[in-house]
């Protein structure tokens, strides 16, 4: 019996060293993680939803991070309170993709003074001190918008005049920003181009939808509309639902309907040639990210600024090794 029961306790004794010393292994295999806190802007668009995607392929357990991601559902005080929780949960690396470009100097200030390095992913803020901000990743918004308006010119080079309505995205981001500068610019330098109506779309083909059928629902007293110039592909898809439902035609001899993204789905339309013209925005964003965060880590400096490379398409170029090789 004595013996029987030594045995049992041995074995427990064994046992209970075998998992503190799993335990232990797996807590500093964690401990050894690079924490990332994490702030998006939402899910508002197909771009996002990429996005967002290639951040959580990139920072997973495997490759060594710990991602605390937060999303911000299109509210900017959401980010406030997302950042803030960051800084008190000591993190490595604070990633931002700000909705909207003003207010950030408090906050960034915090984690600056706490020691983070703070990285901003597509869009920019707008800071007084250029220090509160280590790197920041995405795109060149008014390149962009120069592609559509030099396409726009090109189409348009013997019209008479030229009606656009202009959907903008989320006002105050900087993709709205820089891409309704390169409109702006573009209506000042073309005496035929009008803007016949802009509207708020919030990049949502939601609220597109809506606002375009409330502008439409006059349709016997609008003038022609040559040009929807709308700030994202979701935005093209609310404009051409309600184009279609007052019996406008979209595509070479109707309307021509701009988009921003050349994600899958606007590909598709391209192709179809219900929309014109698709500028492409690069969501893919999570590699130059972690490049650098290990540029970081080797105690070297990053690019302040890194824009992505970048093109555009018309029905022409849509081609099916083009739609197979899309990744988003
Ligand atoms: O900031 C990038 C923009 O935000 C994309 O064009 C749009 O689709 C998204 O919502």
């Amino acid at each position: 019996m004595k013996r029987k029961i030594a045995c049992l306790l041995t074995a427990i004794i064994y046992s209970v060293f075998i998992l503190t010393g799993c335990a232990k292994q797996e807590t500093t295999e964690k401990d050894d993680l690079t924490v990332i806190g994490m702030s998006q802007v939402g899910a508002e668009s197909d771009w996002r939803q990429a996005d967002t995607a290639s951040m959580k392929a990139v920072f997973t357990e495997a490759n060594g991070y710990r991602l605390l991601f937060d999303d911000a559902r299109q509210e900017q005080e959401n980010q406030f309170v997302a950042i803030r929780r960051f800084i008190q949960q000591k993190v490595d690396y604070i990633v931002v993709m700000p909705i909207t470009e003003n207010g950030w100097d408090a906050v960034l200030k915090e984690a600056k003074d706490a020691g983070i390095p703070v990285i901003l992913v597509d869009r920019m803020v707008n800071v007084k001190d250029e220090d509160l901000i280590t790197a920041h990743v995405g795109s060149d918004f008014y390149a962009e918008g120069k592609k559509a308006t030099d396409w726009m010119k090109e189409k348009y080079a013997n019209a008479e005049q030229v009606n656009i309505i202009h959907i903008q995205g989320t006002k105050g981001s900087t993709p709205q920003i820089g891409r309704t500068a390169a409109l702006d610019d573009a209506v000042k330098a073309n005496s035929k181009w009008k803007v016949i109506a802009r509207m708020d779309g919030d990049f949502t083909e939601a609220k597109t939808y809506e606002v375009m059928k409330e502008y439409l629902s006059n349709r016997d007293t609008l003038p022609q509309i040559d040009v929807v110039y709308c700030e994202n592909d979701n935005e093209a898809y609310g404009a051409i639902k309600a184009l279609e439902g007052f019996g406008y035609t979209c595509g070479k001899n109707g309307v021509s309907v701009i988009s921003f993204d050349a994600t899958y789905n606007a590909l598709v339309y391209c192709q179809k040639g219900k929309i014109a013209m698709t500028v492409e925005c690069n969501p893919l964003l999570g590699p130059l990210v972690e490049s650098v965060i290990k540029t970081l880590k080797a105690g070297e400096k990053p690019e302040k600024n890194r824009y992505v490379e970048e093109s555009a398409f018309r029905p022409e170029d849509i081609t099916e090794e083009l739609l197979a090789s899309r990744k988003y």
